[in-house]
């Protein structure tokens, strides 16, 4: 069977590229890649899809969302987190470990790959935990977390806070080919915040947690790169300072990426005003001046890649007082036209946006895909671009519905998402 996907615009991120071309997929995989018109072939073999008008990009790649399964079903599975990222115009995700158990031994990332293959949508990876119960004391092992299928480590949720143990598991990570991927929290200063500490905080009567919080140990995480010559993935920043640090460590060519999050681009901390929990993630949201940093740093290539940080919760833990609703937000079907955004803006070219929203995760952590070549793997997203409508709760198909962008009006969405030849997405 062939699969000939015609007339749309094809990018490429890395070339960054936006050509007039027509895509041909025989199997799992892409077969040739031909301008319009240079593909004829007719028959009851070949199955067309059209994609006049749209946009066909490589399958977007989330290097950070949260899965919940082990442990916290309630919230969130892995069949229905793939459900909704193929939605979203995803073909890959990388979920983190803090499970329960948290994903520290060989048995749960067996598990988790198991459990995406039985739901047969996403592609899934498992990050598994940089500590032995992400508790920050050992390092679990980390060739046989690669061994059983992990892509990369993070204790993500909880920072490492030994200096030392983080040394050592960026030696080691390096050892086996895996990207440390660290959440920045200095804990003994962000401890008891509920929101960014500043002006809003103030008036409205919530402890803060500072940005100082997440400059310090993204300073730590590049001394230590730098120290030991080996790379380290900074998530979700967003701070302006963060940025500047970021910035400055790849001009002095330390090896050291750097994703944020569309909330990070898109809300500031004056969304709180109301206690609406949605809006509660760490890290918090931060001023209007941090915001256009975060987006100075995608413009210029500080911030790598764009994740969501997908952190589904019910309303067991969200429908609280703010003080004591869980930090998270989902974002898998959102990312994309909040992406889109950005390009509307003029903040980022289209196939920028791609770029952060494929191939550079896929780069970090080295799995594949994020690029349309003849002979690659067929996993492909097609975007009407200009597709407008509201974000309405019974579009998600995340088990949890906590997005603070619901009601929000929304322009682009992906229209067909396949993963390796198959559609595993259509919207109506
Ligand atoms: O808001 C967040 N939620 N930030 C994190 O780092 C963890 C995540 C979660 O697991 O809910």
């Amino acid at each position: 069977m062939i699969t000939w996907i015609r007339g749309g615009d094809l990018i490429d991120p890395v070339r960054r590229k936006k050509e007039a071309l027509d895509v041909i997929i025989e199997g799992a995989k892409v077969l040739r890649i031909v301008p319009h018109g240079g593909f004829q072939e007719e028959g009851p073999h070949i199955r067309q899809i059209d994609a006049s008008g749209k946009l066909v990009v490589p399958g977007l790649i989330d290097m950070h969302v949260h899965l919940r399964e082990p442990g916290h079903e309630y919230k969130e599975t892995i069949a229905t987190g793939a459900k909704a990222a193929a939605a979203g115009g995803y073909t890959a995700v990388a979920c983190m470990p803090n499970t329960d158990p948290p994903n520290d031994c060989r048995a749960v990332t067996e598990f988790i790959l198991e459990q995406a293959e039985r739901a047969g949508l996403v592609r899934v990876y498992p990050i598994a935990a940089i500590s032995k119960g992400q508790a920050g004391e050992g390092l679990t092992d980390f060739g046989d977390l690669k061994a059983a299928g992990a892509v990369g480590l993070s204790d993500d949720g909880f920072p490492v806070v030994n200096s030392e143990l983080m040394r050592r598991a960026l030696e080691y990570a390096a050892f086996y080919g895996l990207r440390v991927i660290s959440h920045c929290e200095d804990r003994a200063l962000s401890a008891g915040g509920v929101m960014h500490e500043g002006v809003v905080s103030t008036q409205i009567g919530l402890a803060g947690i500072p940005d100082a919080s997440e400059d310090i140990m993204v300073y730590r995480e590049i001394s230590l790169a730098r120290l030991t010559g080996k790379p380290v993935h900074i998530a979700h920043v967003s701070t302006a300072s963060s940025v500047q640090l970021v910035r400055r460590a790849k001009e002095d060519g330390i090896p050291v990426t750097a994703e944020t999050a569309p909330h990070y681009f898109t809300l500031d901390h004056r969304r709180v005003m109301k206690y609406d929990t949605l809006a509660k993630v760490y890290p918090p949201l931060r001023t209007p001046e941090d915001v256009a940093a975060i987006k100075s740093g995608l413009r210029e290539g500080v911030i790598d890649v764009i994740a969501t940080d997908h952190a589904p919760h019910s309303p067991l833990e969200k429908a609280v007082e703010f003080d004591k609703a869980a930090f998270g937000m989902i974002g898998l079907q959102t990312a994309l036209p909040l992406t889109l955004e950005l390009v509307r803006e003029g903040v980022l070219e289209l196939t920028d946006a791609i770029n952060k929203l494929s191939w550079a995760g896929a780069s970090i952590l080295g799995v594949p895909g994020g690029r349309l070549v003849a002979g690659g793997i067929a996993d492909l997203t097609i975007i009407d671009p200009d597709y407008e409508y509201v974000f309405e709760p019974d579009r998600i198909l995340s088990k949890s519905k906590n997005s603070p962008f619901i009601g929000q009006k929304l322009k682009g969405i992906a229209e067909l998402t396949m993963v390796g030849g198959r559609v595993v997405w259509e919207k109506e």
